[in-house]
C-alpha cells in the first residue's frame, strides 16, 4: 500500500472513531428519560404495620423521586392506595394494596366505613371491602397492588411497602401502563 493511501485509510478510521466517541454518548444522554420513565421504582415503604387495623382500610400517599424528560425532582407524592389488614395471626399479618385509582374513568375510590364498601363518587361504582366489584360502570375490581412486610427495624418496627404502578382505565382486563 502507498503511504499516502494508507494515511488516508487511517485518517478515516480515527475520524470514524472520534464520531461514535461523540454520537454514542449523545444518543443515550437522549434516551435517557425514556429509560427512567420505564424503570421500576421496586418496593416503597408507605406505612408501619402497627397503623393497620383489621377491618378498617388505611389510604395512603405513595411517595418516590419522580423525573420530568430530563429534570430530577425530590421525593414526592406518585399516587395513593388503599392498604387492607385482615385479621389473624398477630406474627404472620396478612395485608393487601389497592389502587385508589377507579378503574371506569380515573376518579379516585373512597371508603364508606359505615357501610365497608368501597364507593366511587363519579359514577357510583360500588366494591366490596375486598374490593370486588359489586355494581356500577366500572370493568373489573379495583386494582391489586404487590406489597410485603418487612423484617422488623433496630427499633422492632415493622413496614408495609408497595410496588407503586399505574394501571390503564376503561378496559376490562388489568393492564399496566408502565
Ligand atoms: Fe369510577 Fe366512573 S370513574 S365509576
Amino acid at each position: 500500500m502507498h503511504r499516502r493511501t494508507f494515511l488516508k485509510t487511517l485518517a478515516a478510521g480515527l475520524n470514524g472513531l472520534i464520531g461514535l466517541a461523540v454520537v454514542i454518548p449523545g444518543i443515550r444522554f437522549l434516551l435517557d428519560p425514556l429509560r427512567r420513565a420505564s424503570r421500576d421504582r421496586g418496593f416503597i415503604r408507605v406505612a408501619s404495620l402497627t397503623s393497620l387495623s383489621a377491618g378498617r382500610p388505611l389510604r395512603v400517599t405513595v411517595l418516590a423521586d419522580r423525573w420530568d424528560a430530563y429534570i430530577h425532582h425530590p421525593p414526592g407524592p406518585i399516587g395513593n392506595v388503599w392498604l387492607l389488614r385482615a385479621d389473624g395471626d398477630e406474627r404472620d399479618p396478612k395485608i393487601r394494596c389497592l389502587h385508589v385509582i377507579c378503574p371506569h374513568l380515573g376518579c379516585a375510590i373512597d371508603y364508606a366505613a359505615d357501610r365497608s364498601t368501597f364507593n366511587c363518587p363519579c359514577h357510583a361504582s360500588e366494591f366490596d371491602p375486598a374490593g370486588r366489584r359489586r355494581f356500577g360502570p366500572s370493568p373489573r375490581d379495583m386494582d391489586e397492588l404487590e406489597c410485603r412486610i418487612t423484617e422488623p427495624d433496630d427499633h422492632g418496627e415493622r413496614w408495609v411497602e408497595v410496588k407503586y404502578q399505574e394501571f390503564q382505565t376503561g378496559v376490562p382486563e388489568k393492564r399496566s401502563t408502565a
